[in-house]
């Protein structure tokens, strides 16, 4: 048995049972292209529109509202790349954070080369952004808001219903990065108000490789891969069924069990963030109270290289990491870390330990058993390394 203590969550989660289940027949039964008119076809065709219906349900949408994709990050390029062709001449102005993820940020770097001007807005120490903070950066020009749900680093949960009402009493489309949200708290795209969400299904016990862009209907997608026009010819490409159909199975899991599987995560996280604050010169990253339910941040003095942490947390089987999936094999400080206004010594000793459904309360007692243990011998060996 494997008896490793996984909690890096954040970065990708186990695929759920009930995904494999619904995914194991469209690799060798009923393994036709979607696209094909015989039997074979059609079977992979249902399980494409069966799948759209649980995951507009899931979150509120309506079916014609659902685009399938490879994923988060393709998700968070194809929506802002929407929106701009979509307003066209009407503006180059858009605002974004700080905090957001890589596939938003490279993006919106992408877009300056294009002509757009980009505000990032800068959050506060608890990684929040506010409504009025977003409309002093609005000007006649902006297009495009692109803001995301919570944050991977830190785990804040954004007001995106306020920040959505901004943006709208300004008449501007607003996209939300919601990969971290999406089967771990509600969204409701009509009661949130958003115009464009990104999802990814391997943070949710979904399949890798496979997410989801919810477009209003109002807004419309534009054509992203050219070829053999699926996805109503907006994104060619043969799906993926067997990964779309574990993602609406994930989905529909977790929204099933939203309420029980945040009391379980949260029980879990303020267990562990209690315990790890006692270590003296710790301190928690995030909001400590609008935070996602599994998730639990970190810096610490004297640690500048956290990775090394990471590393020593790994010789005993707990796989953490130190901020963020792209950052985890560099020492570089995570950007959201130093927007939050840390410095960069103190980013670098992120600790970031993401949970699931699947932690248990005996693997928690383990992690607050050793991780006093191991900070003390790290700041041990540093003393070691100076004197
Ligand atoms: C907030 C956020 N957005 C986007 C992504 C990218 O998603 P994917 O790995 O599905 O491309 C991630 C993944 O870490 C993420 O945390």
């Amino acid at each position: 048995m494997d008896e490793r203590i996984y909690v890096d969550n954040s970065a990708t989660t186990a695929v759920s049972e009930r995904a494999l289940q619904a995914m194991l027949p469209y690799f060798r039964e009923n393994f036709g292209n979607p696209s094909a008119i015989y039997s074979y076809g059609q079977e992979a065709k249902k399980a494409l529109e069966d799948s759209r219906r649980i995951v507009s349900k899931a979150i509120g949408a309506l079916n014609n509202e659902i685009y399938f994709t490879s994923g988060g990050t393709e998700s968070d390029n194809w929506a802002i790349h929407s929106v701009c062709k979509l307003k066209g001449e009407a503006g180059k102005h858009i605002i974004s954070t700080e905090i957001e993820h890589s596939a938003v940020l490279r993006t919106l770097e992408k877009m300056r080369g294009e002509g757009y001007e980009i505000s990032l807005l800068r959050p506060d120490k608890n990684g929040q952004i506010s409504a009025a903070q977003l409309e002093n950066a609005i000007r006649k020009d902006t297009v495009l808001i692109s803001i995301m749900m919570a944050n991977n680093v830190v785990g804040t949960v954004l007001p995106i219903k306020e920040l959505c009402e901004t943006a709208h009493k300004h008449h501007i489309i607003f996209h939300t990065d919601a990969v971290q949200a999406a089967a771990h708290i509600p969204i409701n795209v009509r009661s949130l108000g958003v115009d464009l969400l990104s999802m990814s299904a391997h943070k949710f016990h979904g399949p890798k490789g496979v997410g989801a862009l919810f477009v209003r209907v109002a807004v419309k997608p534009a054509a992203y891969i050219s070829g053999g026009g699926q996805e109503k010819g907006y994104r060619s490409g043969t799906e993926n069924v067997p990964g779309i159909a574990g993602m609406a199975a994930a989905i529909e899991e977790g929204a099933e069990n939203l309420q029980n599987n945040a009391r379980h995560l949260t029980a879990l996280r303020d267990k562990l963030i209690e315990h790890t604050l006692k270590i003296p010169g710790i301190y928690l990253t995030g909001d400590p109270a609008n935070r996602l339910p599994g998730h639990a941040s970190f810096v610490f003095e004297g640690g500048k290289e956290g990775a090394r942490l990471i590393n020593m947390l790994n010789d005993e089987g707990i796989c953490a990491s130190s901020g963020s999936a792209c950052s985890a094999s560099s020492i570089e400080a995570p950007h959201v870390l130093t927007a939050m206004g840390y410095d960069k010594e103190i980013a670098q000793s992120a600790l970031r330990i993401s949970l699931s459904r699947y932690n248990t309360e005996k693997e928690i007692d383990t992690i607050n058993r050793r991780l006093p243990l191991l900070v003390d011998e790290l700041r041990r060996r540093k003393e070691k390394t100076i004197l």
